[in-house]
């Protein structure tokens, strides 16, 4: 089984992932904690750079008693020359889980298509799911529920996209607002509707706050997307959240922040979720792991 999105997942498997990764977090806080991946790796393919992901998924394995290969853009052969099917099928070979991140979904689909072992997508630029399981276990920790109003004011891409069919696939309420032109993709939406439960969209983000319980938002210029800044910059005038935006609501997101961009340097210095969030990828990617390795309640 691989997580190139979120619905790979069953909501009931959703929530297992989500109940291990506390069960996991608790442990180690309150007694010697287990090691279910005991000698088992994790390869990790990253395109693009990442502070929260890679991190996360490193510790977690070590924590976990197993162990993580970190393969940046120089460090195989994938991208000089050799195909990626290859890739998958060598890495199968060694270990026992494979993340990746990529710029073209595409990319992360063949990689799980030709994997033996379960792929795990570390942001690609439809989707990113372990963002979804963070973000889903910080809204539980929060409210003791995930029957919550979320509003999203930002891009309709990679986050706000898994984030969507997250919230199809749980009690979540989700309103995104994002500038004409940048809404989630159809092929999202069409399968959040399909699972009974797409989200409202607009293009006010003043609408979008009004019964909110939660503010998330994104950075506006994408990794890979450099060279739109100044179209995007100028798309995503009105879309800041600053203080009086958000009010007394807890701001999410999935960082990095660019202050002064789609953040207010005060709001980022002040109370939010987002050190949560980051801190809580690690709690349900180890939930993820072990889930998948069949070794959760071990
Ligand atoms: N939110 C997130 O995925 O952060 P990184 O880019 O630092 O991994
Ligand atoms: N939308 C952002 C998310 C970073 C975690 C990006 O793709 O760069």
């Amino acid at each position: 089984m691989d997580l190139v999105d979120i619905d790979d997942l069953a909501p009931g498997e959703l929530h297992a992932v989500l109940d291990e990764a506390d069960r996991l977090r608790t442990a180690s806080e309150t007694s010697s904690p287990t090691k279910p991946l005991r000698d088992q790796t994790l390869a990790m393919i990253f395109e693009k750079p990442s502070t929260r992901t890679r991190v996360s998924f490193e510790t977690g394995m070590t924590q976990l008693g197993g162990h993580a290969v970190f393969l940046g853009p120089d460090d195989i052969h994938l991208g000089h020359g050799e195909p990626l099917r290859d890739t998958a099928r060598v890495l199968s070979r060694y270990v026992d889980f494979i993340t990746a991140r990529v710029f073209d979904h595409a990319d992360v689909v063949e990689l799980a298509e030709y994997a033996t072992v379960p792929v795990i997508n570390g942001l690609s630029d439809q989707a990113h799911p372990c963002q979804t399981l963070g973000d889903l276990l910080t809204i539980r920790d929060r409210f003791g529920t995930l029957d919550v109003d979320v509003a999203w004011v930002g891009d309709g891409n990679n986050v706000s996209q898994s984030l969507a069919l997250g919230a199809a696939m749980t009690d979540l309420e989700l309103t995104v607002a994002t500038p004409s032109g940048y809404e989630i993709d159809d092929s999202v939406r069409e399968r959040a509707v399909e699972m009974g439960a797409p989200p409202t969209e607009t293009t006010d983000p003043g609408s979008a706050l009004t019964g909110a319980d939660v503010v998330y938002t994104d950075i506006w210029v994408s990794m890979g997307e450099e060279d739109r800044r100044a179209e995007k910059l100028q798309a995503f005038e009105g879309f800041q959240v600053t203080r009086a935006v958000l009010g007394d609501r807890p701001l999410m997101h999935c960082l990095p922040a660019h202050r002064g961009e789609e953040v207010t340097d005060a709001v980022m210095e002040g109370d939010h979720l987002a050190w949560d969030q980051a801190e809580n990828r690690m709690h349900a990617q180890k939930g993820l792991l072990v889930w998948l390795a069949g070794a959760a309640g071990a």
